[in-house]
Formats: structure tokens, sequence, C-alpha cells
């Protein structure tokens, strides 16, 4: 059966497949033919500005791609160095290239959008930065800002992971902290951001209240407007040093101490905040190796300090790099 497509020079192959996926009108059901000059490129609609649009013979496209890699045109040797995993916020993707395929990234940008139909926008990320670890980004494809709503187990969170950290992958052991929690809790989240802790144990489960302390003073506007648009009223948004705000607290049953790269360097801190029997969780990244190093430490540390405690469960969250990992650390305080 004969389809509509449009005769392009090969040399001008890849723009023009590029910008007819990001345009959501490449006819991925065919194969794109070719003769010893042209490429026939077939399309959804029946004209496309400076290209004749004509019928011609294409074979059956089997596979509907769903790896934005496939899309791409580009050689083999760039192919290797694209990341196979990405971040979705909300209609956000935030991806981080390396040098070697930087002259790519709207390519990859508009692949990706058009894998992802749900995608407003894919953002190139050059790093996390400074104590407030927020994200440079650049926009490569789609439109609009890094402003986004992310939904997660019926609770809606607006953040911008240009203004404020959010971590998507902690869903899981975001609801496997809400599950533990108890009537009547009193909660701090010591590094809380926009507050998706909070969030979630407020709408899954009935604590008293949880507080969210967060040093950037751009979180505490996100976290009140995430009370409003999921109508919470136990969250007490808190700008300022988790070290310090903690001392003004009530004594609490649960802390959460998400700060995966020096949280134990506030479990002091956690201790003196939280009640006999009470729960820290702790999320580190550590060398797997020095796993075991790591937690006699902890209980070492802990006596010194006139305190004593138990780990009730250690979890690897997820591989960081070939040799680490972060673990949380569910630490009872006993004494
Ligand atoms: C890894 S992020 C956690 C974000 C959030 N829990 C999530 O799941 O998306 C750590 C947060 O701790 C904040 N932070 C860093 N040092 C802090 C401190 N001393 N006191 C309070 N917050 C701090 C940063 O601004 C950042 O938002």
């Amino acid at each position: 059966m004969t389809r509509k497509c449009i005769l392009v020079p090969k040399r001008d192959g890849e723009r023009v497949r590029a910008e007819l996926i990001s345009k959501g009108i490449l006819d991925a059901g065919r194969k794109i033919g070719s003769d010893d000059r042209l490429l026939f490129i077939p399309i959804l609609t029946d004209k496309y500005e400076g290209y004749e649009v004509t019928e011609a013979d294409l074979e059956h496209q089997e596979h509907i791609p769903t790896d934005y890699r496939e899309l791409l045109d580009i050689q083999e040797e760039f192919k290797q160095e694209l990341p196979t995993s990405f971040d979705v916020i909300g209609d956000v993707a935030i991806i981080k290239l390396p040098d070697e395929v930087m002259r790519f990234k709207h390519q990859i940008g508009e692949a990706m959008m058009s894998v992802n139909r749900s995608l407003r926008t894919v953002m190139m990320d050059s790093g996390v930065k400074g104590d407030f670890r927020i994200r440079e980004l650049e926009r490569i494809a789609g439109e609009g800002g890094s402003e986004t709503i992310h939904k997660e187990f019926g609770v809606r969170m607006i953040t911008d992971p240009s203004k404020v950290y959010f971590n998507p992958r902690l869903a899981t052991e975001r609801s496997r902290i809400a599950s533990l929690v108890k009537e009547g809790e009193i909660i701090i989240d010591m590094f809380a951001g926009v507050s998706p802790f909070g969030l979630v144990i407020s709408k899954t489960s009935r604590p008293g209240v949880v507080y969210s302390i967060d040093l950037n003073p751009d979180a505490e506007g996100f976290v009140r407007r995430n009370m409003e648009l999921n109508h919470i009223e136990n969250i007490v948004p808190i700008t300022g040093n988790a070290r310090e705000m903690i001392k003004v607290l009530p004594e609490a049953d649960r802390v959460i101490m998400n700060l995966p790269q020096i949280a134990d360097e506030f479990l002091t801190d956690a201790l003196s905040g939280t009640k006999i029997n009470g729960m820290i969780h702790l999320h580190k990244v550590i060398e797997r190796s020095e796993l075991d190093h790591f937690e006699e430490k902890m209980m070492k540390d802990a006596v010194s300090l006139g305190y004593e405690i138990s780990i009730d469960n250690i979890t690897e969250l997820k591989t960081y790099s070939p040799t680490m990992s972060v673990y949380v650390f569910d630490i009872r305080k006993v004494k």
C-alpha cells in the first residue's frame, strides 16, 4: 500500500526527520525509503513546506521506538555515549549529556519528546551546585520553564528543580516511611526541599505535625503552595539551618534526614531532638565495602555522646557509582 511522504535530499534527512518528530507528524508506522539521491520520509499531513509530497510504497515499520536513542540519526560511536536514563519530574525531562554528544543536544531533546508524548519540555542538566543542591538547566526541546507539578501516590507537588532540589526517584522510600507513621506522631524533616516526604506522609497517614526545614529560602514558598494544592494543614514550613532549628522544636517521634552526602554530620543534632524510642531515617551515600564500618562508627559515636542506638534496618536505595550506593539507615534512639 502506498503512503504519503516527502522527498528530502539525503543531506537534509537528519534535520527534517527531527523536525517531523518534534511536530508529531512523522509517520512512525512506515520505514523511510530512499533512492540514490533522495529520502522518502513518511508523514501524517497533506503538505510540508519546502518539500514535494508524493506517494510511495514504504515498508511497514513493525516496531514503535520507545527508546529515544533509536530515533537519533547519529554515528554509532556517539550513540554509545548517550545516557540510558534520565529523570522525569512532572512534564519536564532532565538529562545529563557528556561533552561528546553536546552538539546533538536539540536532536536528543526532540527524540525524547517524540517517544514520550507526556513531556512538555526537555532540560539539559549541567550539574547540581551549592548547599541547596539546585540544578543548572538549559531547555533543549519543548517549551516553557522548569516549574512543574509532579504526581506521586495521589499527591501533587509543585516544584522547580532550578530553584529547589527534588528527587523523583524516592517515591517508594517516601511511601515506605509514610506507612510506618502512627497517628499523632511529631515528625521533623531536616532537609525537606518542597516537602515531598511531608506531603506523602500527611496525605496517606495521620501524623500530628510535620516540621519541614530547609536552608533554601525558595523551598518554603513551594511547601505552602503544595499544602494548599493538596488541602493539607499539618505541615509547618521552616526556613533555616536544621542544626539550629531542631533545637527549638518539640522532641520528635520520627526524624527524616535526606541529605545523602553529609547527613551523618547532623546525627548528633537529630538524636538530641528525638524522643526515646523515636526513629531516625538517615540517607547516606557510602562505599559498599564500608557499610559495616559505617554502621559500627555510628553506634560508637552515639555511645561517646551518651546515647544508645539500635539500627533496625538498612536498605540499599540505589547505586550511586560503580563502588558506591545510597543507603537508608533506620536508627532507633534507645537511650
Ligand atoms: C537532597 S535534598 C532533599 C530534598 C527532598 N527531601 C526530596 O526528597 O526531594 C537536601 C535539601 O537539604 C537542604 N539543606 C542543605 N543543608 C541544610 C541545612 N544545614 N539545614 C537545612 N536544610 C539544608 C538543601 O537546600 C536541599 O533542599
